[in-house]
């Protein structure tokens, strides 16, 4: 697939799809809940697809019906009688969450995935679900993971690292745990899972880094709409910055403040995304972005910024890129443990022309100043959000970046290049 400079700015307006982190959280919980949950907006993605096959091997019904999904929960029996195998494909997600919902039931739930899966760490999920006594096995660390649920007791852990995954495989755990649970972390993570909670009835304690939760507590099912992702609006907020007398409007975005570090980051870097309409739904914020084209200059991206601008940084790498001056990320040692090493990924930046240091934790690239970058090929790895950004990237090449594997983005935002093209991209398979 190759994306190329489009002939003018890109304009229209845009849906997205559905937010996948919050819709692996509405299948499982809504799976734990009592009653049916009517999910609307989900994605087609890939790893939602693999969350949706989970919670039914665990025992849920799930069906659609009118273009929304029903959950008919198990409540807290949720589980299987004997021994079940989980196929997690490329989701994190599902597998992590997945080990904590397995943990509180009863079965023994073997969660296993793709090759990428199989090189992430598990044992940050695993310690946990270990430490309230349920029976956790890794492979070396590794998927295949498999975890022997029941009667477990609440913990008070301190994650050492800030992971929206690990404290909701927690929060799973101790929701049908006897006694509280606590989560500690060194910085906020995502809090989907923490909102999904109260909005389904739950009593769950906040505080900036640390979670606390009864366990014992029934969840209620209910409709859950879900925003548009705003991970996926963040390529396009990219793209409509980058390329010269772009006006682009995307609806209905989910605007959770543990999500959008990525346009406070941008708006420093000179940026103009404009939120209309901001408002709540089923207890997430959400609104319409306005993005035009601006010229950006280089930042520091500090580590207290990372988590809530963890998936967006392989694009940010690629504004960075045009932007004036450099651009400095520390701290995000995370990124060479996501679906791959994206620190790694993002220096086939150089071929194209980007002048850019890496670190074992970030990156410094020296920005073109708005000068457009050169054509090239780059291999994603099978990394959905590498992919995304090189398009990006390609919008902004002479020649454009033409992408070997550009199936991999159906794991998030599948019809991502049908909708670059419909704002005027020029892509060709
Ligand atoms: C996610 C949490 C983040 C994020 C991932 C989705 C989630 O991972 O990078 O894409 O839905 O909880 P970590 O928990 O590993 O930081």
């Amino acid at each position: 697939m190759r994306v190329a400079p489009p002939r003018a700015g890109l304009s229209g307006g845009l849906d997205l799809p559905g937010d996948k982190s919050i819709a692996h959280r509405a299948l499982l919980l809504g799976a734990l809940a009592e009653g049916t949950t009517i999910v609307r907006g989900l994605p087609g993605g890939a790893d939602v697809r693999a969350t949706r096959a989970a919670v039914q091997r665990l025992g849920a019904r799930v069906w659609e019906e009118e273009g929304t999904l029903h959950i008919e929960g198990r409540g807290a029996s949720l589980g299987v009688a004997d021994r079940v195998a989980i196929d997690c494909a490329n989701s994190g997600t599902t597998m992590r969450l997945g080990a904590g919902l397995a943990a509180g039931g009863p079965g023994t739930v073997v969660l296993d995935g793709d090759a990428s899966l199989r090189r992430r760490p598990m044992e940050r999920v695993a310690e946990p679900l270990r430490a309230m006594q349920a029976v956790v096995e890794t492979t070396a660390g590794r998927a295949p993971v498999t975890v022997r649920g029941g009667s477990l007791v609440g913990v008070d852990w301190r994650s050492p690292v800030a992971s929206a995954q690990v404290k909701s495989a927690i929060l799973l755990a101790g929701l049908r745990a006897r006694g509280t649970t606590t989560v500690r972390e060194p910085l906020p993570s995502r809090d989907h899972t923490e909102r999904l909670l109260a909005y389904l009835g739950a009593r769950v304690e906040c505080a900036p880094g640390m979670v606390t939760l009864a366990g014992g507590q029934p969840l209620r099912a209910a409709a859950v709409p879900l925003p548009g992702d705003v991970s996926s609006a963040a390529f396009l907020v990219v793209a409509g910055l980058l390329v010269p007398g772009s006006t682009l409007r995307l609806r209905d975005v989910g605007l959770n403040p543990t999500r959008t570090g990525f346009l406070a980051i941008l708006r420093r870097m000179g940026a103009s995304v404009e939120v209309v309409d901001p408002h709540d739904a089923a207890g997430e914020p959400r609104g319409e972005l306005h993005v035009c084209g601006a010229t950006l200059h280089g930042t520091i991206i500090t580590p207290e910024e990372v988590p809530a601008a963890i998936d967006e940084l392989p694009v940010l790498a690629v504004a960075a890129a045009l932007a004036e001056g450099e651009t400095v990320l520390r701290g995000a040692s995370e990124l060479r443990v996501k679906e791959s090493d994206r620190i790694a990924a993002l220096e086939q930046l150089r071929p194209l022309g980007v002048s850019m240091q890496t670190t074992p934790d970030g990156f410094a690239i020296q920005g073109t100043g708005g000068r457009r970058l050169r054509g090239g090929r780059i291999d994603a790895g099978g990394d959905h959000r590498v992919a995304m950004a090189f398009a990006v990237a390609g919008l902004v090449a002479d020649g454009g970046v033409e992408i070997r594997d550009p199936e991999c983005v159906d794991v998030s935002f599948p019809g991502f290049f049908a909708r670059l093209a419909q704002l005027g991209a020029e892509v060709t398979p």
